[in-house]
């Protein structure tokens, strides 16, 4: 295991100063020109002591409670404030603390198939539920208040889902849209979904009118986060593996099609809307990042309704973002699948 993963890293390596010799061009910065937000300090919300990690998704509720997040041993947390810190909300049914607590001995790689991972969060602000698209379990719900989540789906059209990853809603209709990100590799194999270029991953609906789920578009390159747009006619999909965003029409002369909406120049996971028209996508790291130098990269990207970059956000290396939301005050809430802490950035 040990000689595998130092031989990763090496090609891993070898490919970044390929990457560099070959793609420094202007474009690799194509964000520089828009402002940017310096996070290299911010405010952390420490998840609760012990090997607990991984905020994905960052959610607020429609009274502006939050955030909501989804971590490492299956459960969904929700921070009341610095006195009394996190709370269980919501939990799987297969949760339970005995068998999903992780060890020294028991990591929680060893559990999250069983116990499950929430990755996407998003609450239906009419009816107060919260969906979650669980990696492992496929997508929930929970009624307003939290306790045990309801499973909705775990397979559309007869094949399962494997790795269900980002969820939004229509909130006046109150569709669910969401990915599944993968046929073939489920949230532990995510790395084999970019290193193969697998294009199996599956855009989702499901009516909560009739709970029945629908495939909107088959054979996508690893569909991730995605965003309702503003006037919602379309779908803002990110594309990790590619670096790219993906247009879904929802409405209009081109429904039913996907497009191009954006090229990156880092690998996003979640998106979300920016309140003004456009979004905040998360990104985990640039496209042609080296582990050495200044320690200083992208860590998310505010693009407009048009797909235009407008503003960027970066800070150490060490920190990869999952999910960036904007809030009152342009204070910005930053998810992490590994870190212990949901961070809290200001907008100077
Ligand atoms: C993921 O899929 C692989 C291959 O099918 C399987 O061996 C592994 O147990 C799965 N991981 C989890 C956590 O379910």
């Amino acid at each position: 295991m040990a000689s595998g993963t130092r031989g990763v890293a090496a090609a891993t390596i070898s490919l970044a100063v390929l990457l560099l010799i070959f793609c420094f061009s202007p474009s690799t910065a194509a964000a520089a020109g828009v402002p940017s937000i310096d996070a290299t300090r911010t405010r952390h919300l420490p998840l609760p002591r012990g090997l607990l990690r991984g905020p994905e998704s960052v959610a607020f509720d429609a009274k502006g409670q939050g955030p909501y997040s989804g971590v490492s041993d299956g459960r969904v947390l929700k921070w009341n404030g610095d006195k009394l810190g996190w709370s269980t909300y919501t939990y799987n049914p297969d949760y339970s603390s005995e068998a999903c607590t992780a060890s020294l001995l028991r990591p929680e790689t060893a559990t999250e198939g069983h116990c499950g991972r929430p990755l996407g969060l998003r609450f239906h602000l009419k009816s107060g539920y919260l969906y979650i698209a669980d990696a492992y379990k496929g997508l929930m719900r929970v009624a307003p208040g939290g306790g045990e989540a309801t499973v909705l789906v775990t397979e559309v059209d007869g094949v399962p889902l494997r790795f269900t990853n980002g969820v939004d809603i229509d909130q006046v209709t109150g569709e669910v849209y969401f990915t599944d990100s993968s046929r073939n590799y489920n949230r532990s194999q995510h790395e084999m979904v970019t290193r193969t270029g697998d294009s199996t991953g599956r855009l989702l609906r499901y009516d909560p009118r009739t709970g029945k789920a629908v495939v909107l578009q088959a054979d996508i390159t690893y569909p991730n986060g995605l965003a309702i747009s503003a006037d919602r006619t379309h779908l803002v999909i990110s594309s990790t593996g590619p670096c790219k965003l993906l247009r879904y029409w929802i409405k209009g002369s081109k429904a039913g099609t996907m497009e191009l909406f954006a090229d990156l120049p880092g690998y996003p996971d979640n998106v979300r809307p920016d309140k003004k028209g456009g979004y905040w996508v998360a990104l985990h790291r640039e496209k042609a990042e080296l582990p050495f130098g200044i320690d200083s990269h992208l860590l998310a990207l505010r693009i407009d309704a048009d797909g235009k970059i407008t503003e960027e956000m970066r800070g150490p290396k060490g920190v990869r973002p999952t999910e960036v939301v904007e809030r009152k005050g342009g204070r910005l809430f930053m998810g992490s699948v590994e870190l212990h802490y949901v961070s809290v950035v200001t907008r100077k």
